[in-house]
């Protein structure tokens, strides 16, 4: 039982039915100052039904209250303070992460699906800050709801098709090198598309030949389809390094392309329900409270973006029947996630409400926006090793002979850069600063992995053995542990907010005010010194070890055992 359960059922035996257990929890409030309890009670939201002044209120619960498990309850004022027994509170807490190791707040399977569409890069294009970012919150938010018993669905929605690969063939077959492109399929690719751009600028005939052989490509034609499936070929091999490096795996490669032959299915479902109107020679399909209509084919017949994510959904909801369904997607698409559900809701789907866009702000560098044109870029791959290099030369500095020393660098550069931009918020963008990002001061990843692998060195100095001290009374009672017990105790509420808010960030944010405790506590106190509260000191030390290498993990973090 959490402190939160144990208060509400200790209210809720005297007050009479007045509120329900789950309206007392949700009132239930975190003082302050912990001279003022580890929970208070407001009485004033009593105080209508009771006719009551609500200092009266307070002072009678606290009278009539059963102080088991508790050190004491005190009304001050309006608010009823509850004080937690800190032996009894670190002993339990304790005992449940001894046993259950880092399956410590692993709920029970619910069996159902959670589809989440993320990372997503665009095939012939560079994998961008944007795609890492959704790379990376998808992840996180995969082992966060797996967690809490669901069955995460990983969906790579590639965007392999669009009238941009009817440019990128008009390109090749004016100016490629399928030499060249071999050597650097990305960087190859992107200079032609960067230079067919700039010539339509001038020439309308490219844009005409290029509506062309998309139109072909999606006719089936030969020979754009061979050249489609090259281009798509060489990118993948790109992108998969990238995954690799990362640790992130998929469950469906699935891009926009897939839903070709599922689009005719849906604009016949638009069309039976009434839903489709002509406007300018373009098929649409009318939204209220819109600027624009849902465009759902050109006048030339060819399909749109919203077209495939429309046959995507269905697809999903069909092939996995998820709950929830995911979008991972920056928030500059907000227009289009509004749309996609405002139409599939249109086609009476009510799992339309059970689709969210999990939007994320934008990174900068230096303070100013990336752009490829100005030159203002950030490369994926040549960061990555950048990362494991900077954390490499810190690792020899501080532990020359430390073992595995390549692994761990690449687990501390890569972690990194995916915990930085996990602590924040999603909607708030971050500057990348490679600098901060590897620093083992601060709150970073490095930080956190570090408290980590200092307390397994002390778990190994005292040879300390879990299972030997399971069932003692682990009692501390200093302020030090004091607040990471809480913390402790925390762990699964961080982890329900985490999933339901969509916000990795809560778990980063959790994992460095841990760390910080530790390190406070280690600071204070002399945990190998032989004394009666050793057992209990260890064991404080091995329950922090798990959570903090469970947050980890659940951002997809590594915590190296030494650094
Ligand atoms: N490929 C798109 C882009 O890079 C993101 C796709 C997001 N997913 C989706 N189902 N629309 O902007």
């Amino acid at each position: 039982m959490n402190d939160k359960q144990l208060v509400s059922q200790a209210l809720a035996a005297v007050l009479d039915n007045a509120l329900s257990i789950d309206d007392i929890s949700n009132l239930l409030e975190t003082p302050k100052k912990s001279e003022m309890g580890d929970l208070a009670f407001p009485a004033f939201s009593l105080a209508k039904t009771l006719r009551k002044a609500p200092q009266m209120i307070a002072a009678d619960i606290a009278e009539k209250i059963s102080s088991d498990g508790f050190e004491k309850v005190v009304a001050t004022g309006p608010y009823v303070n509850f004080f937690l027994d800190k032996s009894a509170t670190a002993t339990a807490v304790l005992s449940e992460i001894l046993s259950e190791g880092t399956a410590y707040a692993t709920l029970e399977q619910t069996g159902e699906n959670v589809a989440i569409d993320m990372s997503s890069p665009n095939i012939a294009k560079p994998f961008s800050i944007g795609h890492l970012r959704s790379t990376v919150i998808g992840d996180a938010l995969a082992k966060i709801y797996q967690k809490i018993g669901y069955n995460p669905v990983k969906i790579n929605h590639l965007g392999d098709w669009g009238k941009q690969f009817g440019m990128l063939i008009v390109a090749y077959k004016k100016y490629g090198n399928e030499a060249a492109i071999r050597q650097n399929p990305i960087s190859e690719l992107l200079k032609l598309y960067v230079q067919i751009n700039a010539e339509a600028a001038d020439d309308p005939t490219v844009d005409i030949e290029a509506r062309d052989w998309f139109l072909k490509l999606e006719n089936g034609d030969a020979e754009a389809l061979a050249l489609w499936q090259w281009f798509r070929d060489e990118s993948l091999v790109e992108f998969d390094r990238i995954y690799t490096e990362l640790g992130v795996e998929f469950d469906s490669m699935n891009g926009e392309a897939f839903y070709n032959d599922k689009m005719d299915e849906i604009i016949d479902i638009l069309s039976e329900k009434g839903l489709l109107t002509e406007s300018e020679g373009a098929t649409v399909v009318e939204l209220e409270g819109f600027e624009n209509p849902a465009l759902i084919k050109k006048s030339d017949g060819a399909t749109l973006y919203i077209t495939r994510d429309l046959a995507a959904a269905l697809y999903r909801k069909r092939t996995y029947k998820f709950a929830k369904s995911l979008y991972v997607v920056g928030q500059e698409q907000s227009g289009h996630f509004k749309q996609l559900k405002a139409v599939l809701k249109k086609m009476d789907y009510d799992w339309s409400d059970d689709i969210y866009h999990v939007p994320f702000g934008l990174v900068t560098k230096e303070g100013k926006k990336l752009s490829t044109r100005k030159g203002n870029v950030i490369l994926l791959e040549p960061t990555l090793h950048e990362a494991v290099k900077r954390a490499q030369a810190q690792i020899d500095a501080k532990n020359p002979d430390l073992p595995n020393k390549g692994a761990v660098a690449h687990a501390v550069g890569v972690g990194a850069i995916k915990f930085y931009d996990l602590k924040n918020e999603r909607l708030n963008g971050y500057d990348f600063n490679l600098e901060e990002m590897v620093s083992f001061e601060g709150e970073t990843g490095p930080y956190v992995q570090y408290a980590h692998a200092r307390i397994q060195s002390i778990l190994r100095k005292a040879d300390f053995q879990p299972d030997a001290v399971v069932g003692k009374t682990l009692a501390l009672t200093d302020d030090e542990s004091w607040e990471i017990i809480k913390l402790l105790q925390a762990f699964p509420d961080i982890i329900a907010r985490a999933a339901r808010t969509f916000e990795p960030s809560a778990i980063a944010k959790y994992a460095i005010n841990l760390a910080q405790a530790f390190n406070k506590y280690y600071a204070h106190t002399r945990i190998l010194d032989e004394n009666a509260e050793k057992d209990a000191r260890l064991a404080l030390a091995y329950a922090t070890g798990i959570v903090l290498k469970e947050s980890l993990r659940l951002l997809g973090v590594d915590a190296p055992e030494e650094m």
